[in-house]
């Protein structure tokens, strides 16, 4: 049983609260649910924030934030950090953050995370124009100490792999079943390097009107519309130029039985786009 429920949401840094609320409402299509000072709430659902974004000097993803459902996870999570020996900082009703009790520590790799249970919730989905958002799905970063990190998450938290590229990275799925709510990437570095989040819409038509709509607000594609491999999702990513990472937006990431057996695949198959493998020319008959 995983003790993490789901993706929750993201912190980030920025200089400028209104440039960067602008960039993940009007490229990102989320709604913003309400600033306190120094602080702005964005969300696509009923969930008061899938990112919160913080008044700061530096330009930056700051943590993320995992959901554990309810107090005995929470509990065992507490127990999992006691017994990892890793600091953590318990608040219950947490001033200004909209969750009933939230952790935070430092996981083995060097990432910042919010473990919570309990966020306030809207009274209906903010109403987007004909863009059908269903969820916030996963967030991916490149992490040190990674064989320590990835032992934490999957023995402790209690993600299974889905899927995996060689040793490299591995796609991992928490209580929600969809196939990664975390993908982490081994790297030699010594802190880690924040990639990407992804949000999970309808269909192809939510994909497009998205793509469309950012492109025309100026925003900047890291890759345009593909079919990721490992998870069948299809998929566009925008950029986020100044915090330098990428908002990825995908329809059709299936959810797994609990019986997948998750895949090795080699780098070369497994970082492509199905719809960018060669097709042979058809043979022409001679007359
Ligand atoms: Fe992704």
């Amino acid at each position: 049983m995983a003790i993490v429920q789901r993706l929750g949401f993201i912190t980030i840094g920025a200089k400028d609260l209104d440039e960067a609320a602008g960039l993940y409402s009007k490229v990102g299509r989320m709604v913003e649910t309400g600033r306190d000072g120094s602080t702005a709430f964005l969300t696509g659902g009923t969930d008061h924030h899938w990112m919160r974004i913080e008044q700061s000097d530096i330009e930056e993803v700051k943590r993320v934030g995992y959901d554990v459902g309810n107090a005995k996870n929470m509990a065992d999570a507490i127990q999992l950090l006691k017994d990892w020996k890793l600091a953590y900082e318990e608040v219950a009703l947490p001033n200004g953050e909209y969750v009933q009790h939230r952790v935070r520590f430092t996981d083995p790799g060097g990432m910042s995370v919010d473990l919570f249970y309990g966020m306030d919730q809207l009274a209906k989905a903010p109403d987007n124009d004909g863009i059908n958002i269903k969820k916030f799905l996963h967030a991916g970063w490149r992490s040190p100490n990674f064989d320590e990190t990835f032992k934490f998450w999957t023995e402790g938290l209690g993600f299974k792999v889905s899927d995996q590229i060689e040793q490299n990275a591995f796609f991992m799925r928490c209580d929600d079943r969809y196939h990664h709510s975390l993908l982490l990437i081994r790297t030699n570095a010594l802190t880690p390097e924040f990639g990407h989040i992804c949000t999970l819409v309808d269909g192809i038509d939510d994909v497009m009107r998205i793509r469309n709509n950012g492109l025309k607000a100026g925003a900047k594609l890291r890759s345009d519309v593909m079919k990721h491999v490992p998870s069948g999702s299809v998929a566009v990513y925008f950029t986020d130029e100044k915090r330098k990472f990428d908002f990825e937006y995908c329809f059709e990431h299936a959810q797994l039985p609990d019986d997948h057996q998750h895949r090795v695949l080699p780098m070369k198959e497994a970082v492509g786009d199905v719809w960018q493998a060669e097709v042979r020319d058809p043979e022409l008959t001679s007359a």
